[in-house]
């Protein structure tokens, strides 16, 4: 037989381990679960204090009782996983092509293409943002917008650049179809067929598949789980090879999640400023960070140098308005005109709406609410993977973004449990497709995974996570000698 406090303990400790409460997150106040279950306040703080000493809790003076870090998996280890660099031809990204279908197709659990789900998106105040645009501007939507963007899109974003120290001129401001687009047009402007281009190993697939479109040669650096690309490993990298051009993304990497830091951010700048090398550098994610001040651009630290910056609305407002920007002062005729040779202009519906969105305040106030739903959703799924997958499994510490870099044990093949996993209905990213050159498990990065952490944190996501767990497992089994 057991006390009351001690099956409320129970409960509390099921519910943990389920990952319905997220390391870091609060339980309910003493009073307010007292009054919900109808027990006394002491009958609650006993079952609290036992979960406190059986390390589930924390007592926290400000926030009441808080749920530990105790079913985190081993993290990533620090140094960057070492492998022969080369500059190589990048192909086979057939593996993501397939990933971007089942995003659109809700029969998978979505744990693929990084893609937010509706519910982490201001849906409502963009349709009503939309509306808007359309009754108050119709003729302006009958004709061909300007190559550049429309002016009220290029202000609003000029002054967002303001707020993370970038100086820019809304002139400067080229509107893209996505962030893809705007790496594509900074690719063409500075590179011929053949060139090698830096990139960080492990690389978001979709620059992969930009340099794969634009024939270039990818020289791929291994990057730190925690600050990204190094410096000294840059340096090195510009003293061995005829590099026309550096792509990263500084802040909250897709996949790792890092965060480089600023002292790292000016030395890269000043290193290929020195050797006249453009960057051309990914900010999707620099507004989605978990903890204190947006993280500065090394566009906006280092004003001097050759930069390409290229951000997006995809991960903010939504993938589907299709619109991101570039900004490169020295470049700014040459990225017009090759945005106009490729497809005249972005459409002007979604920039005038996203236009009123910025004006408004209400894209701001969206990333604050945001932000810590991310971060919640990424410590339930890490607790989970910590419960459900076979030892040796490791997790990636994002401090920003919605994305986990799983490295899973030695003799688990992500690409096969990718496939294994859509027969089951649920799509993950292989690591392999995150190099130059994937070739299943004889990929570098064969034994990863990433997961989108942007999906319902519901009972479909855990039934997911176990499947996948299960499927781990069964490689191991089979990889056992008879
Ligand atoms: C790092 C990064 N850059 C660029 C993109 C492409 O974004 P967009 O939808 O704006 O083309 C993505 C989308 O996944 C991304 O993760």
């Amino acid at each position: 037989m057991s006390f009351r406090y001690q099956q409320l303990a129970g409960e509390l400790q099921q519910q943990i381990e389920q990952g319905q409460y997220a390391c870091g997150e609060r339980l309910p106040g003493v009073r307010e679960l007292a009054k919900r279950r109808a027990l006394s306040v002491s009958t609650v703080v006993a079952s609290y204090r036992l979960l406190e000493a059986d390390g589930y809790l924390q007592a926290n003076n400000r926030s009441g009782y808080v749920v530990t870090a105790r079913h985190q998996p081993p993290p990533l280890s620090g140094a960057p996983l070492q492998h022969s660099v080369l500059p190589s031809s990048v192909s086979s990204q057939q593996m993501a092509l397939t990933l971007s279908k089942a995003a659109a197709d809700p029969a998978y659990m979505r744990l693929g293409a990084a893609v937010p789900a509706p519910l982490y998106l201001p849906q409502h105040a963009l349709q009503k943002a939309l509306q808007q645009v359309i009754k108050a501007a119709p003729a302006r939507l009958m004709c061909y917008e300007a190559s550049r963007g429309a002016p009220e899109l290029r202000r609003e974003i000029a002054r967002r650049m303001a707020l993370q120290g970038a100086v820019v001129a809304p002139q400067d401001v080229i509107i893209t179809n996505g962030c893809q687009e705007a790496l594509m047009l900074s690719l063409k402007a500075v590179t011929q067929p053949g060139d090698i281009v830096v990139i960080e190993a492990p690389a978001f697939y979709g620059l992969l598949q930009a340099l794969e479109a634009a024939g270039l040669k990818a020289l791929a650096l291994p990057a730190d789980p925690q600050t990204g690309l190094a410096a000294d490993a840059l340096q090195q990298a510009l003293a061995q090879w005829p590099v026309k051009a550096c792509v990263l993304i500084a802040n909250y990497s897709n996949p790792l999640g890092s965060l480089m830091p600023d002292a790292d951010k000016k030395r890269i700048a000043q290193l290929l400023a020195e050797r006249g090398i453009p960057l051309i550098e990914d900010d999707t994610y620099g507004d989605l960070g978990f903890a204190g001040p947006r993280p500065a651009s090394c566009f906006a630290l280092a004003p001097q140098a050759d930069i390409f910056y290229c951000s997006t609305f995809s991960k903010t407002l939504s993938p589907d308005l299709r619109l991101g920007w570039v900004i490169a002062p020295k470049h700014t005729a040459k990225l017009e005109y090759l945005k106009f040779i490729s497809n005249i202009s972005s459409a002007a519906l979604p920039q005038l709406a996203v236009a009123r969105l910025l004006q408004s305040g209400r894209y701001e106030r969206h990333l604050r609410e945001v932000r810590p739903l991310y971060q919640a959703a990424l410590q339930r799924i890490s607790s989970s993977i910590g419960r459900l997958f076979p030892a040796g499994t490791r997790v990636s510490q994002p401090q920003g973004g919605f994305v986990l870099w799983v490295e899973l044990p030695q003799g688990v093949d992500g690409y096969l449990l990718a496939q294994q996993a859509l027969g089951e209905n649920i799509s993950i990213a292989p690591g392999a497709i995150f190099s130059p050159t994937p070739a299943g498990s004889a990929s570098v990065f064969g034994n990863f995974i990433r997961l989108n952490g942007a999906v319902e944190q519901d009972a479909r996501l855990e039934r997911a996570l176990q499947t996948l767990a299960q499927l781990c497992q069964r490689q191991l089994e089979a990889a056992k000698p008879a």
